[in-house]
C-alpha cells in the first residue's frame, strides 16, 4: 500500500459526493469530503493522493486552473492543515479547465507549446502556494520541467517537487477519466502532443531529458500497455519512477468483474504486481481499495 498513489476528483462546495459513471467506486468530492477520504486512505497505508480539479468555470486558456478559491486549491490547503504524513500531489494541466478540452492554449487549431507553458507556470505557482508537496504536469509540453522548476524556485518554492509525465502515450485507455472530468477534446485529438505508442526510443529520450531538466520523479502511462517502457527507463535513469494504471485499465477490470468474468480484486493485484515487477517504484491507481482487500488478508 505504501507505493500506491490514489487519484481524487475535487469539486467546489460542501458535502458534495457525485458518483462517476465511468469509474466505479470513485466520486467527485468537495474539499471537506476529500479530507475524510484522505484520512481513510492514510489509515490503510496509502503513500499519496493526486488531485484533479473540476472547476467552477472553463475558458479558452484555463484561467480557473490558478484561482485560489477553486476546489483543488481549497482541498490542498485543508489537507495540509489536517492530515499529516500523506503526500499531496496535484495535476498540472489545462484540459480540465479549458472550454475546448485540450491540454494547452490553442493557436491555429493546435496546442501552442510555449504559450501553454506560461499558463502552466501560473497554475503550478497557485498549487504550490496552496501547499502541494508534488506537482505532476501531465500535459506533455516540451520544456515543462525546466520552466516550472525555475518559476517555483524564483518564488521560493524550492521544496515543491516535480513528477513529470515523461511518457504519456496517446491512448484509448484515458476515456473514462475524460468523462469524469469532462475533458474530452471538442475537436481533433491529443496526438500532436502525446506520444505515439509505436515509439519506444522517443520515450527513453524524453525520460532522460526530463531528468536533465531537473525533474524529481518520472511518470509513465498507461501502465500495463507500457511495461517494456517502464523496464527500459528504470534501467537507463536514476530518478524514482512512477507508473499510472489509468482509468481505462481499471474500468476494464471492474467491468469484467461485474460480468462475472474475472475476480476483480485479484486482477487488480496481479496487474499492480506486474507494474511493480517491470520497475515502477510508485503506482498511481484507482484500485487501492481492491488491493487492500487482498493485502489485509495476506500482507507480504
Ligand atoms: C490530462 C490527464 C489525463 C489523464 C491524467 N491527466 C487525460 C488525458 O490525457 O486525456 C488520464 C488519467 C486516466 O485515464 O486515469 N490532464
Amino acid at each position: 500500500m505504501s507505493h500506491i498513489i490514489v487519484p481524487l476528483f475535487v469539486v467546489q462546495g460542501e458535502g458534495v459526493k457525485q458518483s462517476i459513471q465511468t469509474l466505479p467506486n470513485h466520486y467527485r468530492l468537495s474539499p471537506d469530503l476529500i479530507v475524510e477520504e484522505v484520512q481513510y486512505l492514510k489509515s490503510i497505508g496509502i503513500f499519496g493522493v493526486i488531485l484533479f480539479g473540476l472547476p467552477t468555470y472553463k475558458d479558452p486558456t484555463g484561467t480557473s486552473s490558478y484561482q485560489e478559491e477553486e476546489g483543488v486549491q481549497q482541498a490542498i490547503r485543508l489537507l495540509k492543515q489536517t492530515v499529516k504524513e500523506i503526500i499531496v500531489m496535484a495535476d498540472v494541466c489545462l484540459c480540465e479547465y479549458t472550454t475546448h478540452g485540450h491540454c494547452g492554449v490553442i493557436q491555429n487549431q493546435d496546442v501552442d507549446n510555449d504559450s501553454t507553458l506560461a499558463e502552466l507556470q501560473k497554475q503550478a505557482l497557485s498549487l504550490a502556494k496552496a501547499g502541494a508537496d508534488v506537482l505532476a504536469p501531465s500535459g506533455m509540453m516540451d520544456g515543462t520541467v525546466s520552466c516550472l522548476r525555475s518559476a517555483l524556485d524564483e518564488a521560493g518554492f524550492t521544496n515543491t517537487l516535480i513528477m513529470n509525465y515523461s511518457v504519456k502515450y496517446a491512448s484509448s485507455f484515458y476515456a473514462p477519466f475524460r468523462s469524469a472530468v469532462d475533458s474530452t477534446p471538442r475537436f481533433g485529438d491529443r496526438k500532436t502532443y502525446q506520444m505515439d505508442p509505436a515509439n519506444s526510443r522517443e520515450a527513453i529520450r524524453k525520460a532522460i531529458v526530463d531528468s536533465e531538466e531537473g525533474a524529481d520523479m518520472l511518470m509513465i502511462k498507461p501502465a500495463l500497455p507500457s511495461l517494456d517502457i517502464i523496464a527500459k527507463i528504470k534501467e537507463r535513469t536514476t530518478l524514482p519512477l512512477a507508473a499510472y494504471q489509468v482509468s481505462g485499465e481499471y474500468a476494464m477490470i471492474k467491468q469484467a468483474a461485474k460480468e462475472g468474468l474475472i475476480d476483480g480484486s485479484a486482477a487488480i493485484y496481479e496487474t499492480l504486481l506486474s507494474i511493480k515487477r517491470a520497475g515502477a517504484d510508485m503506482i498511481v491507481s484507482y484500485g487501492a481499495k481492491d488491493l487492500y482487500q487482498i493485502l489485509k488478508h495476506d500482507p507480504y
